[in-house]
């Protein structure tokens, strides 16, 4: 089977196509047909040894050549014993790329019945593989908050993948969301359901704080602006964060850093991310299409910054 491959860490050039041998299903697990996977900022992190030398990697037991990619679209093409997925059924799974089998960017991806959900009537394969990772990571971070219907939440990169979802899954859970993006990103995510919009830019958290009076109960900072954004908080509320940052906090701000490979087997939650989907109450955004021999491409255009919506790698 061929696979999006880096057999070492560095710039996108590293990255090539490989042809793999099948992966097989043990029990609990199913494989999956991928139709398409998207590219994340993660993978990037992956690829340049950000995160982990290849040290540390192989002390995880993962590997060259690694194979990115959280997230996927496709069909369930084999099952091991004790699974409730038959062979045919159109799904999405959220992959750990940080495990033996590696990640979501390969024809045929093996994963625990678990980490799968069915993708509903009406959704294309290539728009659901948008979902799992970045759908899960704001549901995790949105129970780690545990705010009530009324209070307000902040959203940091709200046009983004992560930021998108927070303001489209905090508007259904009745909070009062207050979204910062860039000034051309204004329309879109009044779209999202956004009560008030604040630009982003050197005034933004002061006009954050201003526009919930007190400052927010909540923020999920997609931006990464880790402790630049506490000022917008109110005291005693809280921190999402998305890259790792735990403080230290101020003013009794609880600061919990969001890590969506908790929720890798939350099959119930990302079941519920699909059918919102269905009630229209999330929006999935595919950019731009790549074949898996331009997926160093695909991560170029990421990093560059600007779009809107994921890149997905179409096998
Ligand atoms: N911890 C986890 O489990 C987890 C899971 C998923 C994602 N993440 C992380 O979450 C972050 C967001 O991911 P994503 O996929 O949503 O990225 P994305 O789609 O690129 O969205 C980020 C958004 O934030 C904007 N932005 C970035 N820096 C900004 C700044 N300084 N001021 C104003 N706007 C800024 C970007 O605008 P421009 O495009 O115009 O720059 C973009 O709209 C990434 O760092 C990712 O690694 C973490």
């Amino acid at each position: 089977m061929r696979a999006v491959t880096f057999s070492r860490l560095g710039g996108p050039e590293v990255m090539e196509v490989s042809n793999l041998p099948e992966p097989k299903p043990g029990p609990g697990e199913v494989r999956i047909r991928v139709a398409a996977a998207t590219v994340n900022p993660t993978d990037i992190s992956f690829r340049s040894g950000r995160q982990f030398s290849v040290a540390q990697l192989a002390e995880m037991g993962v590997k060259p050549p690694f194979i990115p990619g959280m997230e996927l679209g496709g069909v369930v093409d084999a099952v091991g014993e004790g699974t409730p997925w038959r062979i045919g059924d159109r799904v999405m799974a959220i992959v750990n790329p940080r495990r033996p089998g590696g990640g979501a960017q390969a024809e045929l991806v093996v994963v625990p019945a678990a980490s799968v959900a069915r993708v509903l009537d009406g959704t294309s394969l290539e728009a659901a593989a948008t979902l799992p990772m970045n759908g899960l990571t704001v549901r995790l971070a949105l129970d780690k908050l545990a705010l009530k219907a009324g209070q307000t939440l902040g959203v940091t990169g709200a046009a983004g993948a992560v930021g998108g979802y927070a303001v489209e899954l905090g508007v259904s859970e009745g909070l009062r969301v207050i979204a910062v993006a860039r000034p051309q990103d204004e329309a879109l995510v009044k779209r999202f359901g956004a009560a008030t919009f604040v630009p982003s830019g050197d005034d933004a958290i002061r006009r954050l704080y201003d526009a919930a009076p007190g400052g927010v109960d909540g923020l999920i900072d997609a931006a990464v602006l880790d402790a630049a954004a506490l000022p917008a908080i109110k005291d005693g509320g809280k921190l999402a964060t998305v890259r790792g940052f735990a403080g230290p906090s101020e003013r009794g701000i609880t600061i919990t850093p969001v890590r969506v490979t908790s929720y890798v087997e939350n099959h119930d939650a990302l079941d519920r991310l699909g059918r919102l989907v269905g009630e229209k109450r999330l929006t999935l955004r595919v950019a731009e299409t790549f074949p898996p021999e331009r997926a160093a491409d695909a991560q170029r255009k990421m990093a560059a910054g600007g779009t809107r919506g994921r890149l997905v790698i179409v096998f």
